[in-house]
């Protein structure tokens, strides 16, 4: 009989925390949906004190999910668990996270504290926390730095205080596989009541041993691991939920068994990857797009031959699907419907017509149309719904002649138009974009990558807006860089003109 692990998803929370990769309230809800299709035990929705929009947000998921627990992040302050328990209220099942950092680099640095003044306010967290719910998770803030003995009390006396589960980050991606896992044994060995609460992993990549770590802690006794789609989250990233799930359904022989319905991760990985603009390296294990091909002679030979003689995972239990059609011109509405809905997009009638002639758009301009290039479509149903929207875009430029640039915007409806001329065709469009939005803004990242190859592919652009001292990112997709420049600079624009 295998022991079960549960799947803590942080995308939303720990993941969304990566600069450029913030989602609205709507865009939350689709990842949570799918989460829950993909069979996670708890989603972590956000940091609801943090912000009216992460608290929004984490209203809504409450309301949107029904099966997995819905946990809502604190720091140990008494009004960011009052207001983690409000934005809960809705959730079926819920929990907070609350918890304080117990390396003596966080209680000097970070607290300017003491060893016995953080245990009283780790204690003090979970039992304030308890007076509004009944799972109290508590997490000892860079654990993977903080010495055995005084963690070990500060988790006693958080269990003593309730805590239904008790979280050991490795918040630096500092730990050895096996100083996490002695780690791990250590308070199993030495923590009064620790048989009574669930032990988590929450590895962070800087080392590129968060997935190594996860792995090793729960050998070691941890029940709850800590993830996120495609491994993404602060800094190098946190431990992949791909990574985890698929080397527990591999290793038979270890026992451990987690309710991830593998063959939703491809879907899911790509919805992630396109709503926060964060493209999956190629290479990655399990979701890259390499992860599955053969390019060698020998290799390709051998998998002929017997799949298994190269290869450990049948890319179907992932959701890769083998014979997975490209798009043309000729393929029908419900070919790109099947299309999005493996991707994990659901787009409602009227959408999927909008999608539908946009990808015919596209599909004149470039003879095949992969994955990719079908999320950017489903990407730009949701640019659609902006306030401030790109209605038209001309452009002069060349050698030896002056960039000119006419733009016409769509602000709630109102039409408004403009020419300015540039050193370039994009500096031209922004320019005459900031004749009519007139407010001081100013580019400070701008990055242009090809979607796959070919001089008619689709152009991505990536941009950094600074305005009134805040930054704010953009994004689009084109197979005109111009126009994709324009598109990215009005995506941005649209998070602080409202
Ligand atoms: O990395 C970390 O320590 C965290 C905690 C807030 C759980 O994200
Ligand atoms: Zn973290």
């Amino acid at each position: 009989m295998s022991d079960r692990l549960f799947i803590f998803d942080t995308t939303l929370r720990d993941g969304e925390q990566v600069p450029g990769c913030q989602l609205n309230t709507v865009e939350k809800i689709e990842v949570a949906k799918a989460l829950e299709e993909l069979g996670v035990d708890v989603i972590e929705a956000g940091f609801p004190v943090s912000s009216p929009g992460d608290f929004n947000s984490v209203q809504e998921i409450s309301k949107a999910v029904t099966w997995p627990t819905i946990c809502a992040l604190t720091r140990a302050v008494e009004n960011d668990i009052r207001v983690a328990a409000d934005a809960l209220k809705y959730a079926k099942r819920k929990r907070i996270h609350t918890g304080i950092g117990t390396s003596d680099y966080h209680i000097k640095y970070k607290f300017n504290s003491n060893r016995e003044e953080i245990l009283e306010r780790a204690v003090a967290c979970v039992s304030f926390a308890k007076k509004f719910v009944e799972d109290v998770q508590f997490y000892a803030e860079d654990a993977g730095r903080t010495d055995n003995e005084y963690l070990a009390r500060v988790i006693e006396a958080v269990i003593k205080a309730g805590a239904t589960v008790v979280n050991i980050p490795d918040t630096t991606g500092y730990c050895l596989p096996r100083d996490f896992q002695a780690k791990i044994k250590y308070l199993i060995d030495n923590v009064d009541g620790i048989d009574k609460v669930t032990i988590a992993t929450h590895c962070h990549n800087d080392l590129g041993m968060a997935t190594a770590n996860t792995i090793s802690g729960i050998l070691g006794g941890a029940r709850q691991a800590e993830v996120t789609i495609n491994g993404i989250g602060e800094r190098a990233g946190n431990t992949s939920l791909e990574e985890v799930a698929m080397i527990f359904k591999s290793h038979k022989e270890l026992g451990i068994d987690t309710n991830i319905n593998t063959t939703k991760i491809y879907g899911i990985s790509r919805m992630v990857s396109s709503l926060m603009n964060m493209p999956v390296q190629p290479n990655k294990a399990i979701v890259g797009r390499n992860a599955f091909a053969h390019s060698s002679g020998i290799h390709q030979d051998g998998v002929l031959k017997n799949r298994e003689s190269y290869e450990i995972i049948n890319p179907t239990d992932v959701g890769v699907d083998e014979n997975s059609i490209v798009l043309t011109a000729r393929s029908g509405r419900a070919a790109l419907k099947h299309r999005l809905h493996v991707l994990g997009i659901e787009l409602d009638k009227e959408a999927l017509d909008k999608a539908y002639q946009s990808f015919l758009q596209l599909a004149d301009r470039k003879k095949e149309i992969n994955d990719d290039d079908v999320l950017m479509l489903a990407g730009k149903h949701h640019a659609a719904k902006r306030r401030i929207k790109l209605d038209f875009l001309q452009v002069t430029s060349g050698v030896g002649v002056h960039s000119v640039a006419s733009v016409g915007l769509d602000i709630a409806g109102e039409k408004f138009e403009a020419c300015a001329s540039g050193n370039g065709p994009v500096d031209a469009a922004i320019s005459a974009i900031k004749l009519i939005i007139r407010r001081t803004m100013l580019v400070k990242e701008f990055l242009i990558q090809a979607i796959n190859k070919g001089s008619n592919d689709v152009g991505k652009v990536h941009m950094t807006v600074e305005y009134d001292g805040n930054s704010y990112y953009g994004f689009s997709a084109n197979t005109d860089i111009v126009a994709a420049s324009a598109e990215a600079f009005i995506d941005a624009i649209n998070k602080f003109v409202h």
